[in-house]
């Protein structure tokens, strides 16, 4: 272990008190593994502040012996955003006991939440008060709103509201030198200077730490469907989100595209998962929702999916009839990523592209796997009415995960190339962490990626906030 935090650790335990630090290797091993189980870090800490004070002086001191600082909200990551490196030089800072709502507010529409809150918390604070917040991942009862804000997580509702990014009116912050930066405003207009928080938010804990943030909520939703459909092709998955939103554009507020293949998986691992259509080789998951009474959403739903199955493009479809109903049918869709874990091995591809080349991005992309590596269980499924596919892949039956998992950067490749071609990127939503940022220099070379540098070094010169994330040479291991 790295004697500059190891050493560190009893002045951290003074500022926290002993409830406030882990240093014992088992408490310490969940907070040192990232959700895929693809890392495993090292920490001579986890330092769990109650408060903003507590947490400036952590970072302070931190940052006077120049060691670096993991931020961890949920640790729910797909990139290994919050995990430590396997020297044990860095501390771990999780936010989990700030967690606090301030303040929620139905006339103006916000909510200012800390930011070791679930997501899942502050949607139903929300809720409470007759309001949305709209945002929703899979991950959203262990996510937790600094994480989340962190990463600018995109998810279900994106496609009608908007990433993280786009809910957030104010930030409170700890900078890297224990600054706080006090900027909770929950104004729709403030035009004054350059804007911190957008700068914070996406910004995967490597310009400071997320503590507190003002978001913006919408009315409460009155009417709700929820239909399951099985689909011809990618095609006409896509031709079904064409004519849903040219028939009520605000009332689309998901629409997701699932393979044959991560449906299958789904039912092998998730216990009562229950396939309601019959099986086919796609399948889109689409939601409708207005905070209107007696919008008459379920006759818009019923009218264009007949259209749509007249056409060719939806084979059966059903629809939800309760609440229980509409749970059950989210389940198959948000549980994708779980049943993949229990799967075993996977490589992923959180890219985007234009949304109309999807089912190009689709074909091309399992050609070029299936060429790559004979056998690749080909799992794709996401957000298809962002463009954000989930292009995911399991290792071929049999065969050996080690072996395949050392195809990964090669397999990465090959996607990375059909999306290059398409114009899209290489990380839609679960943003670049410890896993990619390698491929950094070669889609964010030039002036974007030394301009990254040049703010990392104006904010952080020490490099002590997340290091050896996001930014290719930013130290750490
Ligand atoms: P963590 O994993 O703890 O951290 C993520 C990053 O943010 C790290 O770089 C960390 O250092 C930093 N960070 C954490 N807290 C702070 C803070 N307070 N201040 C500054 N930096 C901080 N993502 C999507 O976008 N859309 C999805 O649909 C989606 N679905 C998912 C489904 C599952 C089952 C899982 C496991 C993950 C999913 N994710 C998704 C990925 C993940 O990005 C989100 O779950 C979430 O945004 C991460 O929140 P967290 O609190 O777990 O953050
Ligand atoms: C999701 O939308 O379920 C995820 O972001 C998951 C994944 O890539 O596995
Ligand atoms: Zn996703």
């Amino acid at each position: 272990m790295s004697t500059a935090a190891t050493a560190l650790v009893p002045a951290l335990r003074e500022v926290v008190g002993p409830l406030g630090l882990l240093d014992d290797a088992a408490d310490t091993a969940p907070y040192a593994e990232d959700w895929r189980r693809l890392y495993r870090g090292r920490t001579p800490a986890v330092v769990r502040p109650a408060n903003i004070a507590e947490l400036a002086e952590v970072v302070r001191r931190c940052a006077a012996a120049g060691v670096g600082m993991v931020p961890q909200g949920g640790n729910t990551s797909m990139v290994a955003g919050a995990t430590p490196a396997a020297d044990g030089s860095q501390i771990v800072i999780s936010l989990a006991r700030i967690n606090r709502l301030r303040d929620i507010d139905p006339i103006d529409m916000t909510m200012t939440v800390e930011a070791g809150m679930t997501l899942k918390a502050a949607q139903d604070a929300a809720a409470a008060c007759g309001c949305m917040l709209p945002l929703s991942i899979a991950a959203e009862g262990t996510a937790q709103i600094g994480g989340v804000l962190a990463t600018n997580a995109g998810g279900n509702t994106t496609v009608r509201f908007g990433n993280a990014r786009d809910l957030v009116l104010g930030i409170e912050a700890v900078m890297a030198d224990g600054a706080v930066l006090s900027a909770l405003r929950r104004l729709r207009k403030d035009n004054t200077g350059y804007c911190l928080r957008q700068l914070l938010v996406g910004s995967e804990g490597t310009l400071g730490i997320i503590s507190a943030a003002v978001l913006k909520l919408v009315p409460a939703m009155a009417e709700r469907e929820v239909a399951l459909c099985t689909v011809a092709s990618p095609e006409a998955a896509l031709a079904l989100f064409g004519r849903l939103r040219r028939e009520d554009p605000a009332a689309l507020i998901a629409f997701e595209y699932m393979a044959g293949e991560g449906m299958g998986l789904v039912l092998r691992h998730i216990p009562g998962a229950v396939l309601p259509v019959a099986a086919a080789a796609h399948y889109a998951l689409i939601e409708l929702a207005t905070p209107r009474r007696a919008a008459g959403l379920r006759a818009v739903l019923e009218d264009t999916l007949s259209a749509a199955m007249e056409a060719g493009a939806v084979r059966d479809a059903v629809i939800a009839e309760s609440g229980a109903q509409r749970a059950a049918l989210w389940k198959l869709r948000e549980e994708h990523a779980e049943a993949q874990r229990r799967e075993g091995a996977s490589v992923k591809n959180d890219v985007s592209v234009p949304v109309s080349r999807v089912p190009e991005f689709l074909a091309r992309a399992r050609a070029a796997c299936e060429a790559l590596v004979p056998g690749v269980r080909v799992v794709p499924f996401g957000h298809m009415g962002d463009g954000n596919i989930h292009f995911n892949l399991a290792q071929p039956d049999g065969a050996d995960g080690a072996a395949f998992l050392a195809q990964s950067h090669a397999i990465m490749a090959a996607v990375g190339a059909v999306v290059r071609a398409l114009d899209g990127s290489f990380s839609a939503e679960h943003g670049v962490g410890r896993l990619k940022p390698y491929m950094m220099e070669s889609w964010r070379g030039g002036t974007e990626l030394a301009t990254m540098r040049q703010i990392k070094q104006a904010l952080d010169p020490r490099g002590v906030m997340n290091p050896g994330k996001v930014l290719p040479d930013a130290g750490g291991a």
